[in-house]
């Protein structure tokens, strides 16, 4: 990271801690489709992204995203409406910024949602899938640059970058709420072209379970900063090619998620609870 990027992140961190009266519990990135998931809850902070000097207004397709602090399930949640992709012509600084300045307020849980592809031929379009690990299709790094101490070491170690518990804690509110929840290794394609078969064939051989254009670098900031992670995804359609005659089209990856939202809100209003 640059001095210059450094100075917008303790810019913007400084302006949104003027505006909260205590450390949020968790922070929610809530992918495509799912960012009006919980509605605009009674009780919070709406702080639109534009209003925080220093904030990269990203380019994210309808609005340049907002963040949500208030309560819910008994505890203080942030909610980022809204998040920067690679693909839309985003820096990867711009992309992992809210991410780091999450960290940087000291909320200790990021909870991170998608919509991706299956490329496990025991997924079904529909599935909800815990992330257990993931595989950096990106070709970039958010961390690439002079590293910040402040945010954490050099060299991070990405052994247990989904947090183990998390996941066990959600399975278990899965478990209660009768919802069926798989897990999965999540690889990042750049995008915003759906990948080849040829490109699914060789993400399945290299382990991958599911596939999308988010969450890594966002994931990658957050346990360089020791953030507990969980990622949650919405398996919304089959990865290009695992079904030969089908095709892919945006269309079904925001109904299938909309048909699903309900189940998933249920999920992470349970884990909230639980937290
Ligand atoms: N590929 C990449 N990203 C996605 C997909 C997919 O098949 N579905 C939803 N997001």
């Amino acid at each position: 990271m640059n001095e210059g990027h450094w100075a917008k992140l303790k810019k913007a961190v400084d302006t949104v801690r003027s505006k909260l009266e205590g450390t949020p519990d968790v922070a929610m990135t809530l992918g495509s489709g799912l960012s009006n998931a919980f509605g605009l809850p009674e009780g919070g902070v709406t702080i639109p992204c534009a209003e925080i000097p220093g904030f990269p207004v990203p380019t994210i397709a309808g609005h340049s995203g907002e963040f949500w602090i208030g309560p819910l399930c008994g505890k203080t949640v942030l909610i980022q409406r809204g998040r920067a992709h690679y693909y839309e012509g985003n820096t990867i600084e711009e992309v992992s910024f809210a991410t780091r300045m999450f960290a940087l307020l000291g909320i200790p849980t990021l909870i991170v949602t998608n919509a991706s592809g299956a490329i496990n031929p025991d997924f079904c379009a529909g599935d909800l899938v815990l992330l257990t690990d993931h595989i950096n299709m990106l070709g970039v790094n958010p961390l690439r640059g002079a590293n910040i101490e402040e945010l954490g070491p050099r060299f991070p170690d990405m052994s247990a970058a989904y947090t183990p518990e998390l996941r066990a804690l959600a399975r278990a509110v899965a478990a209660d709420e009768g919802i069926d929840v798989k897990e999965g290794v999540y690889v990042a394609a750049l995008g915003p072209s759906y990948e080849t078969p040829a490109e699914i064939r060789a993400f399945h051989a290299m382990g991958a379970d599911l596939v999308g254009m988010s969450t890594v670098p966002e994931v990658i900031v957050a346990a360089h900063a020791g953030m507990n992670v969980l990622g949650l995804s919405i398996a919304t359609n089959l990865a290009a090619g695992v079904d030969p005659n089908a095709t892919l089209t945006h269309e079904e990856v925001i109904e299938t998620t909309r048909l699903k939202g309900e189940e998933m809100r249920r999920l992470m209003m349970g884990i909230l609870e639980k937290l």
